[in-house]
């Protein structure tokens, strides 16, 4: 069931650790302060969720009250209904009006890039590498509402209207939170893709999405190279007809193609464009946005969010999970990119309205080298810190001595998202980065919630490693069979929530049985997260993996019938079949088992080792590189079992080692035998 973590190793973990004490000082006051607060808090959310909810939305500005807080018709949610708000402006213009224009909203870093000027692809004009200083750049409420309205009347001037899709393809650059803001302010959702996505599934989004704006970068820093994204933008464009304007933000100065007519620069368009813009009143229930992430089949499916629910759930989250208090000198800090559901709603969203600064950072984690991180935390006194298990174990390979020359001592709160945390890593992060002081929070949620789901809160939840413990107020999470019947102590089952929470997905762009199908069609009632899971002797919830054909490789969410729709679309391959196997830093790992057209699979063994990089290649460019395999292996034939089904079990036991990897040979290989003794085994 489980890709990463094996039940026998989370059975035996007890040790536990109670809120440090102190905790709640260090913060300027915990919120929640102890179990039995949160227990009693939790009760009430569940019992009476439109009291819970309706006294926390009214902390936000709406342009006219709900009349209800909230709707149930299965499977269809609504909240705050009939209210209208605008979520860009209680993010900027109610600070403004409040009188914190001149706080800092976000701090930016960007990579101390050290290109010279004669460097390879740089365009004329660039200017010299910055010889490894780090680019810092501090936007206030004010700044941020400022480029935000001129940024919105350049997404009008190009015929945006309500309801119209944006694509934002960028780099990690203030002007990517700027873009999205943009976007809300003028009620068209945004559909942000990640930049390490390839032209192809650009060209999908768009296309799903009839989006027909795209706002780029001409390149993007990483690890002292140009990532061209506006070169992948170009491809995109070769290939539909969808996209009438394309906005490129000057980053990089590499050379890039000009299309005229429908390229703009963004310093030229922004230069002439009024810093006045007015918010369109949205309903509650308007799309926010859209975000493409992967399932069970081999098209990405778009999530829709909305604003009111959305607005006042990552709000929530954000100041109870981390502690998040204004005017505390707290500077909060969430590694991902925004290109996934955890930047939107912990870089920017959640963030904002409450007013604690918020850093964003560009680049890796690596480069320079390995103290980035550490470095970053010590200059801009980070109080809280929220990263993957997958960095998390990198920074272990790379050793202690990075951590241990920073100052790290302004830190209170470490967070923890995308897929389990195995406890030796947590140990570390506890140990060697908390300095056995900071809460570890633990949080379990996905694309679809929106929002987290289950997590410790840091100054009433005792932790335990690798458990992301309790819901969160008004989750009524439980782990089932398919009866929707609750599992007995320590018995995996189906993870499921049996009622509905603020910023639940609204549904699948265009696609409405696919939601239905996906979420609400296993066990009758309630939302399937895809996860199975099980509930220690305490009533901690324990994530063991996905029930579906996800994997998550260093906390990315792929989908195998992806990678294997990539693999099957290049002439040499006849047939894929894709599975996870363990991987020490990103968890889990790309193994690829193929079969060859005979053309292809009569080569010799060099050969044969030249296609398999072509195929990792042709991934890359049909995905993103990401996707790439790790492992491909060449077969007769994909061992299925008598009724056609490819036997992905015992995929994953031989990609997982049951044979060496390091075997890993490049001749064709013959698991037939092996699936007959497995299809008797199996019966
Ligand atoms: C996994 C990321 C264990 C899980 C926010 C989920 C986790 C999927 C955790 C969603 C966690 C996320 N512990 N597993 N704390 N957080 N996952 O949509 O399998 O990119 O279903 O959202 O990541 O991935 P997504």
């Amino acid at each position: 069931m489980s890709d990463s973590v094996s039940i026998e190793s989370v059975l035996t973990e007890n040790r536990v650790f109670e809120p440090p004490s102190g905790f709640s000082e260090s913060v300027g006051g915990a919120y929640i302060k102890s179990l039995d607060e949160y227990h009693a808090l939790h009760k009430r959310s569940i019992d009476d969720p439109e009291g819970f909810w309706g006294e926390i939305a009214a902390e936000f500005d709406w342009f006219e009250p709900w009349s209800k807080v909230m709707e149930w018709n299965l499977p269809d949610a609504k909240w705050f209904v009939g209210g209208r708000t605008n979520l860009c402006h209680n993010c900027l213009d109610r600070q403004v009006n409040a009188g914190h224009g001149d706080d800092v909203a976000m701090i930016w870093e960007g990579e101390p890039y050290s290109l010279s000027l004669e460097g390879e692809g740089r365009g004329e004009g660039a200017p010299p590498g910055n010889g490894g200083t780090p680019e810092v750049r501090n936007l206030t409420y004010h700044d941020l509402l400022t480029e935000t309205c001129k940024f919105a009347n350049v997404l009008k001037s190009c015929g945006v209207k309500k309801g119209d899709v944006v694509t934002l393809y960028m780099g990690m650059v203030p002007e990517l939170a700027i873009a999205m803001l943009a976007c809300a302010r003028i009620g068209a959702p945004h559909s942000v893709i990640f930049g390490g996505f390839s032209s192809q599934a650009i060209v999908d989004r768009v296309v799903d999405a009839s989006s027909k704006v795209i706002v780029t970068c001409d390149g993007g820093w990483r690890r002292g190279s140009v990532v061209p994204l506006k070169d992948n933008v170009d491809a995109a464009c070769a290939k539909t007809d969808m996209v009438k304007s394309v906005i490129v933000l000057k980053r990089c100065h590499n050379d890039v193609q000009w299309t005229d007519g429908r390229d703009h620069w963004w310093h030229e368009v922004v230069a002439s464009a009024s810093e006045e813009c007015s918010c369109e009143s949205m309903d509650s229930e308007d799309m926010l946005f859209l975000l493409y992430t992967s399932g069970s089949t081999g098209k990405p499916k778009g999530i829709m969010h909305t604003t009111g629910g959305y607005m006042v759930y990552t709000y929530l989250t954000s100041k109870y999970v981390f502690n998040l208090v204004p005017d505390r000198d707290q500077v909060f800090w969430c590694t991902a990119d925004i290109g996934w559901v955890t930047g939107h709603s912990y870089i920017v969203y959640g963030l904002l309205p409450n007013r604690v600064p918020t850093l964003m950072y560009e680049g890796a984690p690596n480069f320079p080298d390995a103290a980035r991180f550490w470095d970053i935390v010590e200059r801009h006194k980070v109080t809280q810190f929220y990263t993957a298990p997958t960095a998390i174990r990198a920074f272990m390979k790379w050793g202690d001595e990075h951590p241990r020359k920073h100052d790290l001592s302004s830190l209170k709160v470490l967070g923890t998202v995308g897929e389990p945390i195995n406890p030796e890593a947590w140990m570390w992060y506890h140990k060697v980065i908390g300095n056995e002081k900071c809460p570890i929070v633990d949080t379990w949620w996905q694309t679809e919630t929106g929002g987290h789901m289950i997590t410790p809160l840091p100054g009433a939840t005792p932790t335990v490693p690798g458990s992301c413990t309790l819901p969160f107020f008004g989750i009524d999470a439980a782990v089932v069979n398919e009866n929707g019947e609750e599992m007995p102590v320590n018995t995996g089952g189906l993870l499921v929530i049996r009622k509905p929470w603020p910023a639940m997905l609204r549904g699948i762009f265009g696609d409405r049985e696919r939601f239905i199908e996906t979420y609400f069609s296993r066990v009758e009632g309630m939302y399937l997260a895809g996860d199975s899971a099980r509930r220690d002797e305490r009533g901690y919830f324990w994530i063991m993996g996905r029930i579906d054909d996800v994997i998550n490789v260093a906390g990315h969410r792929l989908g195998t019938m992806e990678i294997e729709s990539a693999l099957v679309s290049h002439e040499s391959v006849v047939e894929a079949a894709v599975v996870g196997m363990p991987h020490e830093i990103k968890g889990t790992a790309i193994a690829a088992f193929c079969t060859l057209d005979p053309g292809h699979s009569t080569g010799d063994v060099a050969q044969l080792e030249t296609l398999k990089q072509t195929l990792r290649t042709h991934v890359a460019k049909e995905i993103g590189a990401i996707a790439k395999p790790d492992m491909i292996r060449f077969t007769d034939a994909l061992p299925k079992t008598r009724s056609g089904k490819i036997m992905r079990r015992l995929l994953r036991s031989i990609a997982s080692g049951d044979t060496d990897p390091n075997q890993d040979t490049t001749t064709l290989e013959d698991f037939s035998v092996l699936a007959k003794l497995r299809e008797s085994e199996e019966g």
